[in-house]
This record gives C-alpha cells, sequence and structure tokens, in this order.
C-alpha cells in the first residue's frame, strides 16, 4: 500500500534520508522508529507529498507521488509532527474546515464531524476554540484532522507525543481500532509503544534502515544475544572478576545485587557459571534468562557502527 524505493533526501548538503527502501502492505501497522534526527518526519513528509525526494520513488498504492501526487494524497490521511491548528477556530470549525478541503459536501462533512469527535473522544471540547485546548486535546484534533475522510492509508508522525498516561493509552487503542481496516505508519520513539501498537517495526537511524521486522522476531536478528540473570552471594566484584574469565561470555555486569551476563545464542555457558559459583564454596540463590527488550535491540542496533561487535 505505500512503497518506498530508494529514497534519498538531502537538506542542502546535509544528507537525512539514505537510500531507503520499504514497503507497508495493506492491513498493516508499522512502527517507524528512531531516535532524534533519525529521518522519520523527513521520509513522511515525502510520503505524504509535502517535501520532495531528492532521488527515489513512493508509491500510495498505485500512484507515484512524483507523477500522481494528488491521487494518492486523497488516501492518505497525515497527522504531522506539529499540527497546524487555527487557534480561533472552535474544534467543530476546524474538523469541518478540514473536511470541505477533502471534497465532503456540508451534510456529508457534518456528519463525518460528529463521528470523529466521537471516535477521537473530543465532546466536550467541540465548541471551544483550538487555542484553549491543552497540548493532549490539540494532538487528538490533529488525529481527528486525519482521519476525516475515511483514508485507506494514516501516516502519523508521534501521535502520543505530551499526551498524558491515560489519554495516550485511549489514543493507542484508537489507533489499533483505526488500524483494523486501514494502512498504518506511525512514527515514534517510544519503544513499549511499537510492540503495543504494531506488527511490524522498521528501525531508522542517521537516515538509513537499522532493522526491519516482525516485533516477535526482532530479537533474533541480532546476532541473538541472549541473557543471564544471576543472584549470587559471594563477593560481588570477585563474582564479576571470575565471570568475566569465562570466554562464552561477552559481557558481565553487575547490577546489584545481581550479575546480568550476555552471550551469543550458539554458547551454552550455564553449566559453567554454576561450576565455577559451586567451585568457589559461593552459593547460587539464583540463574533465569533475559528476554532482550526492545530497548536494548534498539541500542544495540543504534550503536553498532562504534565496532564493537
Ligand atoms: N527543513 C529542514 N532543513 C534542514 N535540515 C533538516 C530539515 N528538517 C530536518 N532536517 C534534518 O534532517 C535530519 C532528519 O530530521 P527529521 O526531522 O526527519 O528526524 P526525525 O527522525 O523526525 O527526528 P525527531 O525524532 O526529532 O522528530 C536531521 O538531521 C535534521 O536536522
Ligand atoms: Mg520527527
Amino acid at each position: 500500500m505505500i512503497r518506498i524505493q530508494n529514497l534519498t533526501k538531502y537538506y542542502g548538503k546535509r544528507r537525512a534520508v539514505d537510500d531507503i527502501t520499504f514497503n507497508v502492505e495493506k492491513g498493516e501497522i508499522v512502527g517507524f522508529l528512531g531516535p532524534n534526527g533519525a529521518g522519520k518526519t523527513t521520509t513522511m513528509r515525502i510520503i505524504t507529498g509535502y517535501l520532495m525526494p531528492t532521488r527515489g520513488d513512493v508509491w500510495i498504492a498505485e500512484h507515484n507521488m512524483a507523477t500522481h501526487s494528488l491521487e494518492g494524497r486523497r488516501l492518505i490521511g497525515y497527522m504531522p509532527e506539529v499540527t497546524p491548528l487555527y487557534m480561533d477556530m472552535t474544534t467543530r470549525a476546524y474538523l469541518t474546515f478540514g473536511a470541505r478541503l477533502r471534497g465532503l459536501d456540508g451534510k456529508k462533512a457534518g456528519s463525518r464531524v460528529e463521528e470523529v469527535v466521537e471516535q477521537c473522544a473530543l465532546e466536550e471540547y467541540v465548541d471551544v476554540m483550538l487555542g484553549k485546548l491543552s497540548k493532549g486535546f490539540k494532538q487528538r484534533v490533529g488525529l481527528a484532522q486525519a482521519i476525516i475522510h475515511d483514508p485507506q492509508v494514516l501516516v502519523l508522525d508521534e501521535p502520543t507525543v505530551g499526551i498524558d498516561p491515560i489519554q495516550v493509552a485511549q489514543t493507542r487503542k484508537l489507533i489499533k481500532e483505526l488500524g483494523r481496516d486501514r494502512t498504518i505508519l506511525l512514527s515514534t520513539h517510544i519503544l513499549p509503544e511499537v510492540s503495543m501498537i504494531c506488527e511490524r517495526v522498521i528501525i531508522i537511524h542517521k537516515g538509513r534502515i537499522a532493522a526491519q521486522d516482525r516485533i516477535e522476531n526482532l530479537s533474533t536478528i541480532l546476532k541473538g544475544g541472549r541473557r543471564i540473570r544471576l543472584h549470587v552471594r559471594g563477593p560481588a566484584r570477585e563474582v564479576t572478576e571470575r565471570l568475566t574469565r569465562i570466554t562464552a561470555l561477552r559481557d558481565v555486569r553487575y547490577e546489584e545485587p545481581f550479575h546480568v551476563v550476555e552471550f551469543p545464542v550458539d554458547k551454552e555457558p550455564q553449566a559453567e557459571i554454576t561450576g565455577l559459583v559451586v567451585q568457589a564454596g559461593w552459593t547460587l540463590l539464583a540463574m533465569e534468562s533475559m528476554e532482550m527488550s526492545l530497548e536494548d535491540i534498539f541500542l544495540q542496533l543504534t550503536t553498532e557502527e562504534e565496532g564493537e561487535r
């Protein structure tokens, strides 16, 4: 549904997006994840036709955005990073205006406004000036305008930024609901958000794709670091020192009161660890494996180029 091929964008001499290629299939919810300045917003602006790429192509359904931008844009609802709101308009007036811009006639516009107001839980604020809304509600109005024409494709640039925890939960639920019969690309730098909402994730770093996979597969694409957490009753420093000598272990850390060790998937250092502990006369109170979280994966992927792996 969204197809991006060899997309590159320079701002002057600065390369913001560097030869990225990916697809979002019909009906998928894909998280677009990356640290500040990674190129998420730039990519989304190109996808939605607000910015021309330096090189490369974008298709929305069968429409090439370079040549058939109008047709493509009709299919897209876009919630930009900062929603340009007219502060002296009421929520209703603004959404009606958006609906008319999207080509809905008066009557249809009116009924759609009612629908999105309900979907985005804006009932209390329909007749309030946008300038008087809190940040979180402004975000919701931004989302409401993005879905006003019931688009098949949604591009949401950090839709939950600045929203309080209760509203965040509601907004995520709404996005999931919207995703049942739509294609969604959603940017964020909040990792748990991705696992909560998305089926697949594309990780971008310094304008390049660092990884893309289904959430449940993500840790396996890394060289499969595995981790074990040990609770050893013994002198912490000495325990650390002895563990470090086990060659299978890639990393040994002390996080009081635990020792956390990391090793490649093809290694099985457990026996050696227990042997060491027993031999030293210490007690092994616990040993458990730890799943690599998205945070860990992200950190590894984005620090990889420092060349330690
Ligand atoms: N209008 C612009 N002119 C010049 N450089 C820009 C412009 N917009 C973005 N950049 C640069 O392009 C790079 C990518 O920026 P972009 O806004 O796409 O990142 P992002 O992933 O959305 O970051 P964030 O998480 O902070 O929103 C950055 O280095 C940024 O400084
Ligand atoms: Mg951004």
